[in-house]
């Protein structure tokens, strides 16, 4: 017999660039996978039953087969997997790159590495889809009911057109000269509270949120035009607009509103939050000349301020040694 496989996966954040909380009801949304990283390496471990996973952020878990009390996002995606594979024993290290209740899809690329990492340290040859339903299970745990855009974006990558409940679409794009740079404000976030209010607060508007939804879907399509052409100046001010929307809803907060506008006024193309909103991180489009202008306006007010490529792959995973 071989000696046992160790294999590494490396899953990117997610940033919403058109879309988030209107998607909730059906709206078209568009997300990209951008380039901070979640990593894993899953080994045979030297001791123990299970499958146990090591983060820096939330320390050492045995995920599986007993239920933990934190990381149970895990257990939940490994009896699923369990359903169809045999399970062993393992160790998982992980270390991320990707600040915690940001709205940049943390949870989602934490499992995507765990389990593309595990899934290749047993030999599986699971599908991209087969992995995104299987982080979807763990997301179930995390956010209550998702849409599903953070899975579905950081297993597959690139641009996304997602529909919920209808699934979605690889787009070609291509923003040359322009990267994003996020900001994230470091107040912390509930998306499931910041969901519940957009919903209600769409029923008390009734006809007249019935229109803003019908906006957003327009703009989306606006979008999808702006970044088939290559057109960061259109795209920009289209993140204004979808801002403005998202502030309509009741998301924004005043943090938020000083990073949009310190963004814009240091020279981005455009700036909006992205994610649920009510904390949680912004993102601004801009030229690479004016990257450096834009971070500095926005570093002496985030907590953590990146500049990343828009459109990276999804989640990759190597066989590093053994068999
Ligand atoms: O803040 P995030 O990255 O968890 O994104 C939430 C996006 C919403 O549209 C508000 C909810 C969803 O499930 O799509």
């Amino acid at each position: 017999m071989g000696s046992p496989r160790v294999c590494r996966a490396s899953a990117p954040a997610k940033v919403i660039l058109f879309g988030e909380h209107f998607v909730v009801e059906g709206v078209p949304a568009i997300a990209a996978a951008v380039s901070l990283y979640t990593t894993a390496v899953a080994r045979q471990p030297g001791e123990g039953g299970g499958v146990r996973v090591c983060s820096e952020g939330y320390g050492c878990r045995e995920v599986w087969p007993s239920k933990p009390s934190s990381m149970s996002q895990l257990y939940h995606a490994l009896e699923k997997l369990a359903c169809t594979a045999k399970l062993r024993p393992a160790l998982v290290e992980v270390s991320s790159e990707i600040p915690v209740g940001a709205g940049l899809g943390s949870s989602a690329a934490f499992a995507a590495a765990v389990l593309a990492a595990y899934t290749c340290y047993l030999g599986l040859e699971l599908s991209r889809e087969q992995l995104s339903e299987l982080v979807y299970e763990a997301e179930r745990v995390v956010h209550g009911k998702p849409s599903g855009i953070d899975n579905t974006t950081i297993v597959h990558g690139g641009f996304i057109l997602f529909e919920k409940g209808k699934g979605f679409h690889r787009l070609e794009a291509k923003l040359r000269g322009s990267k994003l740079v996020i900001a994230f404000s470091v107040v912390a976030r509930s998306p499931g509270e910041a969901v519940r209010r957009v919903l209600e607060r769409k029923k008390r508007l009734g006809r007249l949120g019935d229109d803003l939804y019908e906006l957003a879907k327009r703009l989306v399509l606006e979008a999808l035009a702006a970044l088939r052409a290559g057109d960061p100046v259109r795209l920009g001010e289209l993140m204004d607009v979808n801002h403005g929307l998202l502030n309509a809803l009741g998301v924004s907060t005043p943090v938020i509103e000083e990073l949009v506008y310190a963004a814009r006024r240091a020279g981005a193309l455009g700036a909006k939050l992205t994610g649920a909103g009510l904390g949680g991180s912004i993102i601004a489009l801009a030229w690479e000349d004016d990257v450096d202008k834009v971070v500095k306006a926005l570093s002496s007010k985030a907590a953590s301020v990146y500049v990343t490529e828009l459109g990276v792959p999804g989640v990759t995973w190597t066989v590093l040694s053994g068999c």
